[in-house]
């Protein structure tokens, strides 16, 4: 059987990582088209950086919860494929010890817009600071904005279409492509299933659904598989 699934950002709440939006979410404390935009970046890299640059510290110090491990862990035992994708840009997932798709991009990356080399980001990133390949003072965090295309499209696409099990945790499903996915993956027959704290605005589209923290939810999800 193989197993695909998507995570995002309430899978981290518990490790301290805010999630987007509700209450006290990244998204009501910043303008999400000045930070998370090409055209913001283009108009104030400094302060797009300045954004970044606090969450990379706010990530560097938060560890796996019990949600991340459990879900290594069913990579590791289950006979099966499992695949996560994962619209988080924090490195908790991998932490614990699995393997991802970030199709989000990872806080832990930098991208130079003008050749697409890739480099571990230091700690702190400035618009002054030139590509190791072709020098050019363009570079970013390697973070997909809003406007530009999630990363491994097609291979996620190819995972959806041969998925037997689909789950989705800890995500709002308010932002697509990531909210169409088990559209995609119900299509191709697969059973689905949401864990979230609440319902979500895609919730209706489950054929099942586990309502809770990821920190008790996941674990007691991977124990049934298991
Ligand atoms: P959101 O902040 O939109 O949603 C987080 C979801 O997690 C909500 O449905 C919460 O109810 C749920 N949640 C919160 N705490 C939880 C917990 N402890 N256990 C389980 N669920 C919990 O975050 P995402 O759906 O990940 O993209 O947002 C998707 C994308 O929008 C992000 O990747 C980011 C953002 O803008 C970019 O920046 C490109």
């Amino acid at each position: 059987m193989k197993i695909v699934i998507l995570t995002g950002a309430g899978v981290s709440a518990e490790s301290g990582l805010g999630t987007f939006r509700g209450k006290g979410g990244v998204w009501t404390k910043y303008d999400l088209t000045e930070v998370a935009t090409p055209e913001g970046f283009a108009r104030d890299p400094e302060k797009v950086h300045d954004f970044y640059n606090a969450r990379r510290r706010n990530a560097a110090g938060a560890r796996p919860n019990a949600a991340h491990y459990a879900l290594a862990r069913l990579q590791e035992k289950h006979a099966g494929e499992v695949v996560i994708v994962t619209q988080n840009v924090d490195a908790l997932h991998e932490a614990a010890g699995a393997r991802t798709i970030h199709m989000h991009g990872r806080l832990d990356r930098a991208i130079c817009a003008s050749c697409g080399e890739t480099w571990p980001a230091p700690d702190m990133m400035f618009a002054t600071d030139p590509c190791p390949k072709c020098t050019a003072k363009t570079t970013r965090p390697d973070i997909v904005w809003f406007g530009e295309i999630p990363k491994a499209m097609s291979q996620i696409a190819h995972h959806l279409e041969t998925a037997d099990l689909f789950a989705a945790i800890g995500t709002s499903g308010q932002v697509y492509p990531a909210a169409g996915f088990v559209t995609e993956a119900a299509r191709s027959g697969a059973h689905t299933v949401e864990l979230n704290l609440e319902p979500s605005d895609v919730s209706g589209l489950f054929a099942e659904r586990m309502e809770g923290p990821a920190t008790e939810s996941v674990p007691a999800w991977v124990a049934r598989l298991l």
